[in-house]
């Protein structure tokens, strides 16, 4: 292309080679985006001649011509060289089915020019930031097998790059996830609990759980989260799930004879629903004040039952651990610390001369005098 010399035209060839900007054979090898991918796509080069920004330049033959390269960035355009004429997403593996997420998956250029873009090496094409590496620290793509491991995405799948057939409920986490299982009758659907997968906040980084969902909502009914119902759905008193809660929690029971317990005299007691420890409690009754309860027979050892042994049974639904004389002789023959007691008559009536008895004081740790 020397200026100086005067030369004829090679015979079918202008500046470029024969098939260089032939449209309609675009896979040909000498068509012009061959050459450019082969030698790291130098469109420097090209606008010395086609112009800065590429409408003509010093040859006044413009990329934009003929219908080529219409985008107002011309050549430039994401588009171009992979994706498509809306933009710079690829067709190739499943790219359609992770529309929004470019970033989480490579270092996205800004510009053509930019470094790391044209010139990225093979191996770091795909590079995962955000959601992909929440914690997730060893999430990889691997480009032998095509998959991507331990993403958050995907939890412990790998699904195949190329593989479009499309990953159901429980490609990535189990329908419902095995830590489900204590409240596995109310699973049959999921938005109970959670926001459906179409509320946009799925696979958000959050384990989102609707505003609705509280106390009751696995066991207890109404104010109180005491069984029944059980998690297992239980509601007889015979079941252990349920057992002699009532008759410990309630306040609304008219015989009752003792004080209501709240629930942090047998149990820790979590904060809010998601508190550590909730759901896989090291044990599921701890007794503060003392005492022991044997989970193989269900039975209580403590201060209230008169520390008895066996205690009572916890769904031992006779009677029998409230006659008057299952903790305490009735009268006590001798106090707990050996004592002998005043002997009076096993009526209720002969203990009031002495002491005050009311539900709301009874087994409350002191034993209550007339003033
Ligand atoms: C030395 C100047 C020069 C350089 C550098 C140059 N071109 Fe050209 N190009 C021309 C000229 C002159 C034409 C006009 C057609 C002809 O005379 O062959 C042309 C035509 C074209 C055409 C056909 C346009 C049409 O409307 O038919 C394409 C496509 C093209 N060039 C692409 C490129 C690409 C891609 C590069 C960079 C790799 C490039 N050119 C670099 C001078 C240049
Ligand atoms: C001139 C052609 C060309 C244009 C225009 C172009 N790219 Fe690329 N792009 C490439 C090439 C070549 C690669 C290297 C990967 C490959 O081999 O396909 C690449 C890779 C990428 C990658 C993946 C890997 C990485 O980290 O680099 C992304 C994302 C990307 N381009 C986005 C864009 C965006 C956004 C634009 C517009 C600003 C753009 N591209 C414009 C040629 C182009
Ligand atoms: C879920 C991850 C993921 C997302 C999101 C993603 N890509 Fe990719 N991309 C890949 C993988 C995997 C490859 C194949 C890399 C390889 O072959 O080593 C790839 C390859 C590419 C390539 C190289 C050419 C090709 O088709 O293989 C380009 C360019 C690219 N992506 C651009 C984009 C753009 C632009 C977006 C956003 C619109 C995007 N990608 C979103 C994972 C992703
Ligand atoms: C691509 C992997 C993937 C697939 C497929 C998937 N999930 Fe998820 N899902 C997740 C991840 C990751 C979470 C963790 C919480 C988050 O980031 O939103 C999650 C959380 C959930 C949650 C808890 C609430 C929430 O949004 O945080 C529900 C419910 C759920 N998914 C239901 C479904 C249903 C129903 C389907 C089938 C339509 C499904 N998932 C398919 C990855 C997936
Ligand atoms: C009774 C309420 C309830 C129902 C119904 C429910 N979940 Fe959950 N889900 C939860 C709670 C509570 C968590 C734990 C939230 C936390 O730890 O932040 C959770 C967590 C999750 C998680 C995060 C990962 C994990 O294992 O903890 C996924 C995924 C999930 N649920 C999917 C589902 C799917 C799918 C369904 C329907 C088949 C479903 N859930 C039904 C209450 C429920
Ligand atoms: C998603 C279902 C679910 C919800 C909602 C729920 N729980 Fe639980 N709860 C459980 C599971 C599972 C256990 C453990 C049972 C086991 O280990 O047998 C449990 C155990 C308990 C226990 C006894 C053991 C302990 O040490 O934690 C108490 C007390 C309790 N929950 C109170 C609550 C309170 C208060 C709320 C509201 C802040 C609540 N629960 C909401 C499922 C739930
Ligand atoms: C007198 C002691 C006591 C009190 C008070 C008590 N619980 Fe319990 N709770 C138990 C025992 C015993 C079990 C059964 C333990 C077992 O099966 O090993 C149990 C089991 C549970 C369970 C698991 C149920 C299931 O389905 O497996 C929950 C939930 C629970 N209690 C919640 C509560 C709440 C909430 C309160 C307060 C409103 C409360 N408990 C008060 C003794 C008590
Ligand atoms: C669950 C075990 C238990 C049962 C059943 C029981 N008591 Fe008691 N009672 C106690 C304890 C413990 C005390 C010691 C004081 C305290 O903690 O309130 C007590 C104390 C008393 C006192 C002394 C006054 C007081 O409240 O301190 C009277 C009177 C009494 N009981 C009467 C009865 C009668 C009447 C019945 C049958 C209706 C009965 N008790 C059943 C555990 C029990
Ligand atoms: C004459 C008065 C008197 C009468 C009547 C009486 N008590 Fe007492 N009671 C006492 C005294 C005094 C103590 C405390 C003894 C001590 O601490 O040494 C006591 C203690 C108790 C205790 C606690 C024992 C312990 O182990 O700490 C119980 C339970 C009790 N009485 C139940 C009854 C019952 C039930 C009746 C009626 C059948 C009754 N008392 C009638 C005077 C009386």
């Amino acid at each position: 292309m020397g200026c100086s010399a005067e030369r004829e035209r090679a015979p079918g060839e202008g500046a470029h080679p024969v098939g260089w900007a032939d449209i309609q054979n675009q896979d040909a090898p000498a068509f012009h985006r061959h050459f450019l991918r082969a030698n790291g796509e130098p469109l420097a080069r090209c606008r010395e001649c086609h112009g800065s920004d590429y409408s003509g330049g010093a040859v006044g033959v413009s990329c934009r011509s003929s219908g080529c390269h219409t985008n107002p960035e011309g050549p430039e355009f994401c588009g171009t060289c992979h994706g498509s004429d809306k933009g710079a997403r690829p067709s190739t593996g499943a790219h359609s089915i992770h529309i929004a997420y470019c970033t989480t998956c490579h270092n996205v250029p800004t510009q053509v020019s930019a470094p790391g873009h044209i010139d990225v090496d093979a191996a770091a094409i795909v590079q995962f930031s955000g959601i992909a590496v929440l914690r997730s620290p060893n999430a990889v793509w691997n480009k032998s097998i095509g998959r991507c491991t331990d993403t958050y995405c995907h939890g412990a799948q790998s699904p195949v790059w190329t593989n479009l057939t499309p990953i159901g409920c429980d490609g990535c986490h189990g329908h419902p996830p095995d830590d489900h299982s204590p409240w596995k009758r109310l699973t049959s659907t999921c938005i109970g609990c959670h926001p459906a997968p179409e509320a946009g906040r799925h696979i958000n980084g959050n384990v989102d759980l609707l505003a609705t969902v509280n106390c009751t909502s696995c066991h207890g009914q109404g104010n109180s989260a005491a069984p029944p119902p059980a998690l297992s759905g239980a509601t007889s008193a015979s079941e252990r799930g349920v057992g002699a809660h009532q008759r410990h929690v309630s306040s609304a029971l008219s015989d009752r004879m003792g004080r209501a317990v709240p629930c942090q005299t047998c149990h820790i007691v979590p904060a809010s629903i998601t508190a550590p420890g909730h759901f896989k409690p090291d044990v599921l009754v701890h007794l503060p004040n003392g005492g022991r309860f044997d989970s193989t027979t269900a039975t209580c050892t403590v201060d209230c039952h008169y520390n008895k042994i066996p205690g009572p049974s916890w769904t031992d639904t006779s009677g029998k651990p409230r006659q008057c004389n299952a903790c305490h002789e009735f009268p006590p023959v001798t106090t707990r610390n050996g004592t002998p007691h005043p002997s009076v008559n096993g009526v209720l009536a002969e203990c009031l001369a002495c002491h005050t008895y009311d539900p709301a004081t009874h087994v409350n740790g002191i034993v209550n005098f007339l003033p």
